[in-house]
């Protein structure tokens, strides 16, 4: 069995995280920061933990600025919803996936906002300079994907970041769901004042986390999303306005943050420079085996240093639901087919509406599963109209 779908959630986890999460099901399963019982209390300490480790891995100094959420999709929602106010206009890309450019278009249609959509390359390389030639006077958000999604390919984060912080009033959302745990990230470097992550991805937690960082004075303008209980402030009927629980309530996923910890800690120990040294090699290796074979079609940069471990492919004869098909029950090799939840992406890359096969790697693939894997689609591509 071949795992080469971490782009969608990353498997297998390391065992520490199986191990926390049965610990903390088993015997930490009070309700976190509510009750002050012996249990209720080690069960916040959990939460308070991942919370940190979450701060240390993206060098964020106030824990607090992490919004412990349930999924990339939850921490984008409240980072776009909240920021923008009637009349606001917003500059994204057309390589963002859905749950950047839903909210927008939600928002767009309902007259709120404006929104610009920056073009890329077809392989996905934007020019930075054209964010900055789209900013206007009611430009409120500029709202950017690390790494695509659909083929990997990494965006110039630090030199928008030093774009937006130029204009006073715009503020810079990066969605990090395809790089946080693979690739260094440091909000301060990056001039990034809502950063947005899925926890079970790279990060190695289970499904059922994410988070959203906050920077610094951001809580000063953006309202919370939902209100509810937080445990603190309970005498008063309207919701706390310090963090993190200004951004949170109601009972937290601690048994799937206890898992996130412990899959954080596995990288910091493991090293990221390691993870991702690892995860390029596979890359190269990949896009060099594939590129050898006839009737299959690569997209992307096709360059393991400018993208991460997510290739996109077709095979001449196939669509991509049946190049999935074909791996998966004869080759036991599961990937994700089809637009990725990208469409503007599979547009801007001539794949629409069929899509591509996605094949994506994490740290514990290997180059015998790489190997296997071309001739897989080696095999099959001989079955195509080509030969
Ligand atoms: C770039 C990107 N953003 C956002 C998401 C949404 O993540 P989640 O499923 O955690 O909500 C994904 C998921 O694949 C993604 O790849």
């Amino acid at each position: 069995m071949i795992y080469f779908d971490n782009a969608a959630t990353s498997w297998p986890k390391p065992e520490a995280v199986y191990k926390a999460m049965d610990h903390c099901m088993r015997y930490v399963g009070a309700n976190p920061g509510r009750s002050g019982h012996k249990m209720s209390v080690e069960a916040e300490r959990l939460v308070l933990n991942a919370r940190e480790i979450l701060a240390e891995i993206f060098a964020v100094e106030d824990s607090s600025r992490i919004i412990l959420t349930f999924n990339a999709t939850d921490s984008l929602n409240l980072g776009i919803k909240c920021m923008l106010r009637p009349g606001d206009h917003v500059i994204t890309t057309c390589f963002e996936h859905n749950s950047v450019i839903r909210p927008l278009r939600h928002l767009e249609q309902k007259g709120i906002i404006e929104l610009t959509v920056v073009n890329c390359t077809k392989e996905g390389i934007l020019d930075p300079r054209d964010i900055e030639k789209a900013i206007r006077s009611n430009t409120r958000l500029v709202a950017v994907i690390h790494a695509s999604n659909v083929i990997g390919t990494i965006m110039p984060a630090e030199e928008i970041g030093e774009i937006v912080s130029k204009y006073d009033g715009v503020y810079y959302l990066i969605d990090a769901a395809q790089t946080a745990g693979v690739f260094p990230i440091d909000v301060k470097k990056y001039k990034v004042d809502l950063l947005a992550f899925a926890g079970h991805k790279c990060l190695f937690g289970p499904q059922g986390t994410g988070g959203l960082y906050v920077g610094e004075g951001i809580e000063d303008i953006m309202p919370s999303l939902k209100e509810g209980g937080t445990g603190s402030l309970s005498e008063q009927e309207v919701h706390p306005d310090f963090l993190p629980d200004k951004y949170e309530s109601g009972t937290k996923n601690t048994v799937g943050l206890a898992g996130l910890a412990a899959g954080v800690e596995f990288i910091m120990k493991t090293g990221i420079e390691k993870i991702h040294a690892h995860e390029q090699e596979l890359t190269a290796q990949l896009i060099e085996g594939l590129q050898g074979i006839k009737g299959v079609t690569l997209y992307g940069p096709q360059d393991a240093k400018k993208q991460t471990s997510v290739i996109s492919i077709n095979v001449d004869g196939f669509r991509s639901n049946e190049v999935g098909y074909y791996l998966d029950q004869k080759h036991d090799v599961m990937t994700r087919v089809g637009l990725h939840c990208a469409p503007l992406a599979h547009k801007r890359m001539g794949s629409a509406p069929d899509g591509t096969a996605r094949l994506s790697m994490g740290y514990f693939n290997t180059a015998q599963e790489v190997d296997a894997v071309c001739q897989a689609v080696s095999k099959l591509a001989k079955s195509g109209p080509q030969t």
